[in-house]
């Protein structure tokens, strides 16, 4: 079979490994990949965001089955576009992407069908915004409406931080366009659980859980990011807290979705908060979470392609879904002063050899006269997977000390509270 992989991060080299394993799979195309996926597949320069160039090359191709993996192609209608020239994919189309591509969207669904999610209210006007702030307790939350590379939510610690946010985001342009009708949210506390689900829209196989640090800094101090590190399972995650959310959450979502009319085909992550009162949903993302992929995909037991054209085909509930009961740890490594500004175009040194169970997954690499050079602010992820959590986070972290590059930083504590939760049990 031939594939194409629409990407170019850690979760897309991610996912390319695994697809890699399936027998019938004989060439991998990433769209547009990275100097470290060319190892693992034909990195082809159309950038994720081209729709119309992506859907030529795969007709041209001859592309058997598609695999879009970011949220801006998904909410931007690619899936659409490459299932009108009769190329089979996985992912969402354009009218379920927008349960991520639109947070107002999704606050509304889930009032409407009663998911539990943190209290809200909707603006897109800066008056009623302040008015409302006026007589809101801090912390206050608010979050651009659209899409803002994972930045687009500032918890604001008094009303004036959260009326400079409001103002920042609806006229000062902060985030774009997506940034015109603001959310404002009740703050929640707890512990937080990313759980990526498998779903054909009659079905929902939810994959082991996980755990990211989005801050920058050791001791969840610095800015947010897009992720800095993830560990699965999730050990606050009990069997117990599984069940409610399957119930409360995962299968009211999925037939919401059906019932607007916008039956949701991919995977489907539900970031959540677990509060005194229960499991909320603080996000849906229309895609697999980076760097949740590299840690959930080597836990996967069964064949990853198989399960994706299931999806496709609505097959799921005949599908194996099956992971390994062990562990993994991710630790990124970034460019130092990433989420802002960072220098690029350093030499990575790797090293020779790679204990079993470890993995590199690659994001802002590029080759560059045969190097392997830094082109972006999370360089790679450093995985290991073991029977224990320890095992699997002292893997990552000897893994990593291998690994180096001008300008190189990660964080020293990935894992730490989830160990401390799996000790003080
Ligand atoms: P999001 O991009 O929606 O995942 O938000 C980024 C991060 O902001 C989350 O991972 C949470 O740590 C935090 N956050 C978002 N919404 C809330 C909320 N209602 N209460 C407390 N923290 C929140
Ligand atoms: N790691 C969070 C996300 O992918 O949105």
């Amino acid at each position: 079979m031939r594939i194409m992989v629409v990407g170019a991060g850690g979760r897309e080299h991610a996912i390319i490994r695994k697809i890699a394993q399936n027998k019938k799979v004989g060439k991998i195309f990433a769209l547009p990949g990275n100097g470290g996926i060319a190892a693992d597949a034909e990195c082809v320069p159309i950038d994720a965001a081209d729709i119309g160039g992506i859907t030529a090359f795969a007709v041209k191709e001859r592309v058997d089955f598609a695999v879009v993996a970011p949220d801006d192609p998904l909410v931007a209608g690619a899936v659409d576009e490459l299932s009108a020239a009769g190329i089979p994919c996985f992912g969402p189309d354009k009218k379920a992407a927008i349960i991520e591509g639109s947070k107002i969207f999704a606050k509304d669904l889930m009032k409407k069908y009663g998911i539990p999610t943190a209290g809200y209210a909707t603006f897109d006007s800066v008056d009623a915004a302040d008015a409302y702030i006026d007589n809101a307790d801090a912390p206050i939350v608010v979050k651009a409406d659209g899409l803002a590379l994972g930045k687009g939510v500032i918890i604001a610690q008094t009303r004036e931080e959260a009326k400079k946010a409001v103002h920042d985001m609806m006229e000062g342009g902060l985030f774009g366009g997506s940034g015109k009708r603001v959310v404002i949210e009740e703050y929640l506390e707890g512990p937080e659980v990313s759980v990526l689900a498998f779903t054909d829209g009659k079905t929902i196989k939810p994959m082991v859980s996980s755990m990211d640090h989005k801050r920058a800094l050791d001791g969840d101090r610095g800015l947010n990011t897009g992720g800095m590190g993830t560990i699965a399972p999730n050990p606050y995650y009990t069997e117990e807290i599984a069940a409610r959310c399957t119930e409360e959450i995962f299968v009211p979502t999925v037939r919401a979705m059906n019932a607007e009319g916008r039956t949701f085909r991919g995977c489907l992550y539900f970031g959540l908060m677990l509060t005194d009162r229960g499991p909320k949903v603080i996000e849906y993302n229309c895609r697999f979470g980076d760097p949740e992929a590299q840690v959930v995909l080597p836990l996967l037991e069964s064949d990853l392609l198989e399960i994706m054209i299931a999806v496709h085909n609505g097959t799921l509930e005949q599908t194996e879904v099956k992971f390994s009961g062990g562990h993994a740890c991710c630790v990124i490594a970034a460019s130092k002063g990433y989420p802002e500004k960072y220098e690029k175009g350093f030499e990575i040194t790797l090293p020779d050899y790679r204990a079993p169970g470890t993995e590199i997954y690659f994001a802002g690499a590029k080759l560059s006269d045969g190097k392997l050079v830094t082109s972006g602010g999370r360089v790679l992820g450093a995985v290991s997977t073991g029977g224990t959590l320890e095992a699997a986070v002292s893997g990552a972290y000897g893994l990593i000390k291998t690994i180096s590059f001008e300008n190189m930083f990660y964080r020293n504590d990935i894992g730490g509270r989830a160990l401390k939760a799996v000790k003080t049990r």
